[in-house]
């Protein structure tokens, strides 16, 4: 019998994980060129799964094991974070394996006992260590990145750091290494993956590349369970920087303006807003939501210094669409240095102060507002031209 085949990626480890080539939407994220749920086989003397894949995918894995060993002397299985992307496939590769033992942090233990109770989890302390045998592997709680329970493993002889979540893409390659792969991909996956699932914890990024740094741990490899694996230590150490600028909320000269748009009255004046910060130097993303996603607006936001919405009126309220974006950046917890509102109406016009009220709950300094009855008049266009200057005027003064 034939099987998918297992892809070295250093001395005893291997990746086991699967390529989602059709994902489309992942909580709430566009995720335009699908993923990856990597797990890894350490072939140690107790043969060890770090991590498992979404339900579904099961026998893609065991398939890749069975390339390399009969999956059934799997001994251990360690799981780094029981999101079910990750461990939605553990209960049955569990029932088909029968690990003597079943490991995850002390978050994990609970949240494996709420999603399968048929599994018996054993616990593993933070800074904890598990001996395979000839191998060891250290344990480290990283807390909230992504979930309560998430953790690191490493693999101390071959210096392999098990990251989980962290340093991940949603991005599925036959490529995986990320040294097969430009840069500029790596970044833009990069981006869009942390704005998106990361940014709300970015307080516990910078705790925990500190920690890390305090660890002296050195890595050859660094396996994440999404995305390519990093081999390439100067890539990894370029992307720790980036993670060090986005969880600090170091920002370019950049904005970004969302808006959406009835008959086309908040689109003009978006059109006058940008132009005025264009004069000022800064460079800007304008997002339409009829045809941009909220995951884009999250990822162009990461580095920009300034957030400007705009939304007509409808029915006494925000446009839904501008709404769901709204709703979703304050989940994301972005609070942008610089943020206005814009929005055209035909009676009511609350849409502007809906907006004033939640960017200001955000957080960052409110530079304006404008308004337009039915159609932005000469005098509109000239204050909307004149918001973006004053916001790029700001922008300059800051960076
Ligand atoms: Fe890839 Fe938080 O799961």
């Amino acid at each position: 019998m034939s099987n998918l085949n297992a892809i070295k990626i250093s001395e005893s480890v291997y990746w086991v994980g699967a390529i989602d080539w059709n994902i489309r939407y992942f909580h709430g994220y566009a995720t335009l060129k699908g993923t990856t749920y990597n797990a890894y086989l350490v072939m140690a003397d107790k043969i060890t799964l770090i991590d498992g894949v979404k339900k579904g995918f099961e026998c893609e894995l065991l398939e890749r094991v069975a390339s390399v060993v009969d999956p059934q002397k799997i001994e251990y299985i360690v799981s780094n974070h029981a999101e079910p992307d990750h461990s939605g496939g553990i209960a049955k590769i569990a029932e088909i394996v029968k690990p003597e033992k079943i490991f995850a942090s002390k978050g994990g233990v609970r949240a494996l006992a709420a999603y399968y109770p048929e599994l018996k989890v054993e616990a593993v302390a933070d800074g904890g260590e598990l001996t395979l045998g000839n191998k060891t592997l250290k344990f480290m709680e990283t807390k909230m990145l992504h979930w309560p329970d998430s953790m690191f493993s490493y693999l101390a002889e071959e210096e392999v750091l098990f990251s989980q979540d962290a340093f991940g893409m949603h991005l599925a390659t036959s490529e995986r290494f990320d040294d097969e792969l430009p840069w500029s991909l790596l970044e833009e996956m990069s981006t869009g993956y942390y704005a998106n699932i990361i940014t709300l914890y970015s307080p516990f990024v910078q705790n925990l590349l500190k920690k890390v740094a305090a660890s002296g741990l050195t890595f050859k490899v660094v396996a994440p369970d999404h995305g390519p694996v990093w081999r390439n230590m100067d890539n990894f150490v370029k992307m720790l920087g980036f993670y060090d600028k986005w969880s600090a909320r170091r920002t370019d000269k950049k904005a970004v303006i969302v808006y959406d748009s009835m008959w086309h009255s908040t689109e003009k004046m978006a059109r006058y807003i940008e132009d005025g910060l264009t004069s000022q130097g800064i460079k800007v993303k304008s997002l339409f939501m009829q045809s941009s996603d909220r995951s884009e607006v999250a990822a162009e936001l990461l580095d920009a210094s300034a957030l400007i919405v705009g939304s007509p009126t409808i029915n006494n309220e925000l446009f839904p669409s501008v709404a769901d974006v709204m709703c979703y950046l304050k989940g994301l917890k972005f609070k942008t240095p610089f943020t206005a509102a814009f929005g055209s109406y035909g009676w009511s016009g609350e849409s502007v102060k809906y907006l004033t009220q939640m960017l200001t709950d955000m957080g960052g300094e409110l530079v304006g507002s404008v308004k337009a009855l039915y159609l932005p008049t000469e005098e509109i266009k000239k204050q909307c031209f004149e918001l973006g200057c004053g916001i790029g005027e700001k922008i300059n003064n800051k960076n």
